[in-house]
Formats: structure tokens, sequence, C-alpha cells
């Protein structure tokens, strides 16, 4: 394989390197495990968040140092660092690099985590960028699912939500466009649906997809619910428009009475009240588990951009 660099857009990866991440990822698993390695021994990353977080930069740095590397990190970088003063993304990367040997950003921006990687001499891995992608997270979607659903051939995504601004399903879309067989429902208020763009791509990919308004029916016909949250930070003073959208598709104990018995319920987190806290218990309810994945991708991720 070519050593992966930059990690910017779900479209860079393919089968052959999914299965290599998830293959590399299934390892780290057994790291932590053994209470880590120190394969990146004296290695540092730098975080650089633009907009809150807490689970992407908090698996981030947490897999990093169970990988035996160490941290550099600047939250809130939009009112802390420099680029309240007025400083360029490009000239910030420049200076970041001279500090760390890998660069994971959050930015408000889509095309943000592109320019970055632009003008940069190490591996940026793009944590979000507005509301365009979100690559490392829909590689633990991916991963989980195979987990949870022992396949990814044939399986049917329910995307539910905000699929207009939520980034992680439209990560989640290119991902899951690799695979044979896959057919996506997607569910969403009438101002948040599915962008253009991504219809295309599954149409040009030959990726069998279906917007529906019934999500129990959906429910119905589904291996995995994938519930997102109304993303209220891009609605600027659309207000009325956000509470349309709000609390129009709710997974409750209906829902969960619809979905087979061998279903899953995931979720990028952080939800609001689009998932009941009834639903919780039920086994099905993978959300959590979801989340804990993302220390082992991404301590795969950063092995297999930093292993020389
Ligand atoms: C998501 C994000 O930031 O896009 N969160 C995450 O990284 N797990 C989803 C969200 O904020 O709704």
């Amino acid at each position: 394989m070519d050593r992966m660099f930059h990690v910017i857009e779900a479209q860079q990866f393919d089968r052959e390197l999914m299965g290599e991440i998830f293959s590399v990822t299934k390892e780290m698993e057994e790291v932590v495990s053994r209470y880590g390695s120190s394969i990146l021994n004296r290695r540092i990353m730098a975080t650089l968040f633009y907009e809150p977080s807490t689970r992407t930069r908090l698996s981030f740095e947490s897999a990093m140092i169970r990988l035996g590397g160490n941290v550099v990190t600047t939250e809130s970088a939009r009112e802390f660092s420099s680029a309240a003063k007025g400083e360029t993304l490009e000239d910030t990367i420049r200076i970041v690099e001279g500090y760390a040997d890998v660069i994971v950003m959050r930015h408000f921006e889509s095309g943000a985590a592109r320019r970055a990687a632009d003008v940069a001499s190490v591996p940026i891995l793009n944590a979000g960028d507005g509301p365009g992608q979100h690559p490392t997270q829909a590689l633990l979607d991916v991963y989980t699912i195979k987990k949870e659903i022992g396949r990814l051939d044939g399986i049917t995504v329910a995307m539910v939500g905000d699929l207009a601004n939520g980034r992680t399903v439209r990560s989640l879309a290119y991902l899951l466009a690799r695979y044979d067989d896959v057919k996506l429902f997607f569910v969403a208020p009438e101002v948040v649906r599915m962008k253009q763009d991504i219809k295309e791509y599954l149409d040009r990919h030959g990726v069998h997809f279906e917007e529906k308004e019934d999500l129990i029916e959906v429910a119905q016909q589904s291996d995995v619910i994938y519930q997102t949250r109304i993303q209220r930070e891009r609605f600027g003073d659309r207000i009325a428009d956000y509470e349309s959208a709000r609390g129009k598709y709710i997974v409750d104990s209906n829902t969960m009475e619809a979905l087979p018995e061998a279903g899953r319920v995931l979720h990028p987190l952080p939800r609001i009240d689009e998932i009941a806290p009834e639903v919780d218990g039920d086994p099905r309810a993978a959300y959590f588990r979801q989340a804990h994945n993302g220390i082992y991708i991404r301590m795969a991720l950063l092995r297999m951009v930093l292993e020389a």
C-alpha cells in the first residue's frame, strides 16, 4: 500500500484501504487491552479545533497517548488561537506543522481541511469541516456496523435527521457506496434533506437509495438506523426552520418495536432529544459502543499516517 498521508474526505477510501484500516483497528483493540504501546514514542500530535468537540478531540488525544505519543492542543481555536487576531488558516498550519508530526483539525468551514492539506508538510486529519465531511467518524461508523451486524455487503441503512448539514452522514454515504448491494433510506425533515451532490454520487455508483417519510415503515426494513442531531449551529437566524425540523423524527420504543431483532441504532452523538432515553437499555442501541470504537479507529489512523 502507498503510505496513507492526509485524511480529508471519505472518497479517498476504497474497500481495500478500509479493509486494511479495519484490520489495524482490530489490533488496536488488543493494544488498548494491554494498556497501550510505545510505537509512536516521541511523536507529537497537534489538535486544532475551531468548533466544539468532546468525543473526537478526546478520543484522538487518548489514541495518541495510548500509542506512546504526545499531544499539544488548542481547543476553541476560533476564540483563543491567532485566528482571533486575523491569522489565515494557511499561516496557522505553516506554524503548527513546525511543532507537531500530525495535525488533527476541526473547522467551521467546508473545504478547510483541503486548504490546510494544500500547504501542510505533515499529515492533516480532518476531524470535521463545517457541513462538509467527517471521514474519521464515518470510518468508525462503518467499523461499528461491521462489528455489530457482521457484514457490510447487502446491508440496509436508514439515515435519519439532518441530512443536509450533517457531515457524518455525508461521509458515511460515500464509504457505504464502496460495498455491494447496499441500500440507503433517507428520512429527513423537508428543510434538511440529503443534498444533490451525494445523491448524484450514489446514482453514478449504482447505489440504491430512497427518500422516505415514515420512520416506522423504514425501521421495519432496515439493518441500521443511523439517527442524527438537527445541526442547530448551521441554521443561523432561521429559527422557524430549526424548530420545524427538530422533534420530527424521534427514535423511541415504537421505532424499536418496528426494527428487526438483529437491527442496530447508531448515532454519532451528541444527541439532544432525537433518541428517547428509554431506548438506551435496548441491546440494539449501539451508539455508546460506537463512540468507544472511535479510539481504536483513531489509533489505527495515527499509526498508519505516522509509522515510517
Ligand atoms: C458529530 C459532528 O461533529 O459532526 N459529532 C461527532 O464528531 N461525533 C455530530 C454532531 O455534532 O451532531
